[in-house]
């Protein structure tokens, strides 16, 4: 039987793709309503199940909605999804606003299923990053447990919203006009202000705001949301944080350490049979490009430490708006 369905933050990066996972995999909608700002109210989408008018989420009625699927900032979701759990709706939630709240759930799907059950009206979907690792780091922790992490995101422009891909389009426009300049200096600020520098033909050694202890809110999420995916709250996390110039798709190189050393042999094999990735050899190193698009998690680069033996590190991409957003929210409302 078809579901009442909302998508909140339908005429986002997130929620245009929410839209296109649900059509994609036929989820079962009785009725589904769009929800936005006042901006975009009355826009007509159309959808697999008929043209769905735009409601202002600040004046729209949540009662008879059973499942709510949240994408439009973290202070939509902490004044709005109780608001819709109240009144009867399972909330999907994206942001990070009930992430580490310890009457919700943080589930990514196929690493940590069963945490679904626990829900009291709200669920949360974890943060782009952690979930494109948590994807190789899963299956490795339940075979090994894992006893510490490197990461280091390599994170593209649309985690950041449509704005994020606007900048980089605006920049990689006019910085390329006088591409000289970029190798010998002199270029002009291409004036955006949405990142601290330009983000154009360039690198930005953060991803989100500084918080505590010179961390970033985004590293601070890989720390804290790890931990509590993996019901693991000792796993030692070392985050670096960065912003590169691409579109679409999450990279993230980690290096992690278990209870016991764990061969390559090993990690090849839970790798290979781990639900929802690839496993690609060196003959074909994954890149970001090759997972926008796509459902699956790319794990390439999977060799053992040298430093320090017994460890592992291997390289991850997924597309961040899809198993790092959109596609995870999609695949928790199917296990509801
Ligand atoms: P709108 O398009 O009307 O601004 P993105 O992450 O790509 O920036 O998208 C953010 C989503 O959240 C959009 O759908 C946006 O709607 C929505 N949104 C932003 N601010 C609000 C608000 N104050 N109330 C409701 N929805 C909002």
């Amino acid at each position: 039987m078809g579901k009442r369905t909302a998508i909140v933050g339908a005429t986002g990066a997130v929620g245009t793709t929410m839209l296109s996972i649900l059509e994609q995999r036929d989820f079962p909608i009785s009725e589904l309503r769009m929800l936005a700002s006042s901006r975009s109210a009355g826009r007509v989408i159309a959808t697999k199940w008929g043209e769905v008018t735009v409601e202002d989420l600040a004046t729209a009625d949540p009662s008879g909605i059973e499942i709510a699927l949240f994408s439009a900032g973290g202070g939509r979701s902490k004044e709005y999804a109780p608001k819709f759990a109240a009144a009867g709706a399972v909330v999907i939630d994206n942001s990070s606003a009930f992430r580490m709240d310890d009457n919700v759930p943080l589930v990514v799907a196929q690493v940590n299923d069963h945490a679904v059950a626990e829900h009291h009206g709200i669920i949360a979907n974890p943060n782009c990053t952690t979930m494109v690792v948590i994807m190789a780091a899963g299956p490795l922790h339940r075979a090994a447990g894992l006893k510490s992490m490197t990461a280091t995101s390599y994170q593209s422009v649309s985690g950041t919203g449509q704005t994020g891909m606007d900048v980089l389009t605006h920049e990689i426009d006019v910085l390329g006009k006088d591409h000289e300049l970029l190798a010998k200096g002199g270029w002009t600020e291409p004036g955006s202000d949405v990142y601290s520098r330009p983000i154009g033909f360039n690198v930005l050694a953060h991803a989100g705001g500084f918080t505590d202890q010179g961390y970033t809110d985004e590293e601070w999420k890989l720390v804290n949301e790890t931990r509590k995916i993996l019901e693991a709250p000792d796993i030692k996390v070392e985050p670096f944080c960065v912003r590169v110039p691409v579109m679409v798709g999450h990279g993230i190189a980690a290096t992690m350490f278990f209870d016991r050393p764990v061969s390559l042999d090993e990690a090849n094999e839970i790798l290979g049979s781990a639900p929802g990735t690839q496993l690609w050899d060196d003959s074909k190193v994954p890149t970001p490009l090759d997972s926008a698009g796509i459902d699956d998690v790319i794990i390439g680069r999977v060799r053992p430490t040298v430093g320090d033996p017994g460890g592992i590190s291997l390289w991850t991409v997924g597309d961040n708006l899809r198993k790092g957003a959109a596609l995870n929210a999609v695949q928790l409302a199917e296990l509801v």
